[in-house]
């Protein structure tokens, strides 16, 4: 029989009065069934969380520091288990599921350094005009109030961790909602808090595995004036327009474009290029709001590029995510897949050259490249979210950088280069969050600032960057100083 897991209320476990199951993508076969918090379940982690708003900011950073170094060390003991956990309810490969299990492990680590150092609080010396002479401003941060984290389920375990670890480093009470496809690695995040969480208030953390069409209600809910959303362009402004007074950060989809210019032209430049593309065009089933989905590459290298991403795409070892050798593995849904072979088609009927893959065999889709494709077809426009990849020849760096900005993301790009001035024509050029030198788009480090614009979103993730975002800056002014 299978267990059902619990959810995590206001710090300790509870369960609700149904439950939902949660199946694996690749074969269908049932991961965990997860108890639903009922209406007044989550009445009373709102409530619980709203109570404990300025104890929690008052907590002494030891004790939060403590409770977020010992969820880094568990999730260390623990990988091999709870990789195999999101490899299941995610249909992740296995190897990469490990890597983000390691991520989650620095991303707790860097929260409990950064609660160490957070709001030491800032002096300005103010006498540097006559009006503020004997003054000085003293400034600290204070949590703008609840927040409500949403995270998705292609990170199931790394991205409610980017929720949940800052606003516990930060003292700022936190409702974290995983994705319904994947809840079950939020909930291991909890059971990993609760073990080491006897000092923090009770009310300062809940999971709750609720379904989205009860959404509403939270995101309306004004004692949570803080949305923090990882997930879609359409649900991520649809909750932005409905709540225009909350602070809402927004990190959305995108279309990583990886840029190939002239200089980048050696055999052994190609080689990596292409290795790097195909790599990650298909992580995750190219289920990352950063994985390589538009190669744009000069004319003076292309016909020597082309064939290499060609081959390193199918060398892409398909299958069982559970299996160490699997490169791709299925989707999150048949649905999904069924998307994706649709916008191929679409492709492909419009005079785009299929390369590589174009085949689904029930959640999972065949790495696939296409040449050629009218700017017009929806993979040219929208966010794949699939393991497709489309390549499109430049001349030159300005017409490079133009392709890159002609869509409607802005989330990260990477451009081949190996000359620092174009590196920095790049970063000034390029409208996105995150240009990346020598490598693809993909590229994320757990502390650095990660976000978009245009349709990727608004503000920050990044521990320190959620930080930020989860408080504000409040000034005191002292007044009689010798300075
Ligand atoms: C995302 O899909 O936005 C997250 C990518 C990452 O954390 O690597």
């Amino acid at each position: 029989m299978t267990a059902t897991h619990a959810f995590w209320l206001a710090g300790r476990q509870a369960t609700g009065e149904t439950t939902f199951d949660v199946n694996s993508p690749w074969d269908g076969r049932l991961v965990g069934r997860v108890s639903v918090p009922t209406d007044e379940q989550v009445e009373e982690a709102v409530a619980a969380a709203y109570a404990v708003r300025d104890e929690f900011a008052a907590t002494p950073a030891h004790v939060r520091a403590a409770v977020l170094d010992h969820v880094s060390r568990s999730l260390v003991e623990r990988t091999e288990e709870i990789a195999r956990l999101i490899s299941a309810e995610n249909g992740k490969p296995i190897k990469w599921a490990r890597g983000e299990v390691g991520r989650a492990v620095s991303v707790f680590r860097f929260a409990a350094e950064e609660a160490r150092r957070f709001n030491g609080g800032e002096a300005q010396r103010l006498d540097t005009d006559l009006g503020g002479q004997g003054r000085l401003a003293f400034t600290r941060r204070f949590p703008k109030g609840v927040v409500l984290g949403i995270a998705p389920f292609n990170f199931p375990l790394n991205l409610c961790a980017h929720k949940i670890a800052p606003a516990i480093a930060a003292g700022v009470p936190i409702i974290l909602k995983p994705a319904p496809a994947t809840p079950l690695s939020g909930l291991i995040i909890g059971e990993l808090i609760a073990d080491a969480a006897a000092d923090l208030p009770a009310g300062s953390w809940s999971v709750l595995p609720v379904a989205n069409d009860r959404m509403p209600a939270l995101v309306q809910d004004e004692r949570l004036p803080v949305i923090s959303f990882t997930g879609s362009e359409k649900v991520g402004y649809a909750i932005m327009d409905s709540a225009p007074r909350k602070h809402c950060t927004l990190e959305l989809g995108g279309n990583g474009a990886a840029v190939v210019l002239a200089d980048w032209a050696s055999d052994e430049d190609l080689d990596w290029a292409a290795t790097r593309i195909a790599t990650f065009s298909n992580y995750q089933g190219g289920q990352s709001c950063i994985s390589v989905q538009r190669v744009i590459a000069d004319a003076s290298v292309y016909d020597r590029l082309l064939p290499r991403i060609v081959a390193a795409v199918e060398a892409q070892v398909t299958g069982d995510p559970a299996d160490g050798a699997t490169d791709v593995g299925p989707l999150v849904s048949e649905d999904a897949a069924k998307r994706v072979e649709a916008w191929v088609q679409e492709a492909v009927d419009a005079g785009a050259a299929l390369l590589a893959g174009g085949k689904r065999d029930g959640a999972s889709y065949a790495p696939t490249v296409l040449a050629d494709v009218p700017a017009d077809v929806t993979v040219s426009c929208e966010e794949v979210f699939g393991p497709v990849l489309t390549v499109r020849k430049v001349e030159g760096e300005a017409e490079a950088f133009a392709a890159v900005n002609d869509s409607k993301y802005g989330l990260q790009a990477g451009v081949f280069t190996h000359d620092l001035q174009t590196a920095f024509r790049a970063h000034r050029a390029l409208e996105v969050g995150g240009v990346v030198i020598g490598d693809v788009p993909s590229y994320r480090a757990d502390q650095m600032p990660y976000g978009g614009v245009k349709q990727s979103g608004v503000g920050r993730e990044g521990v320190r960057f959620a930080m930020d975002d989860y408080t504000y800056e409040r000034v005191m002014v002292l007044t009689g100083i010798q300075l």
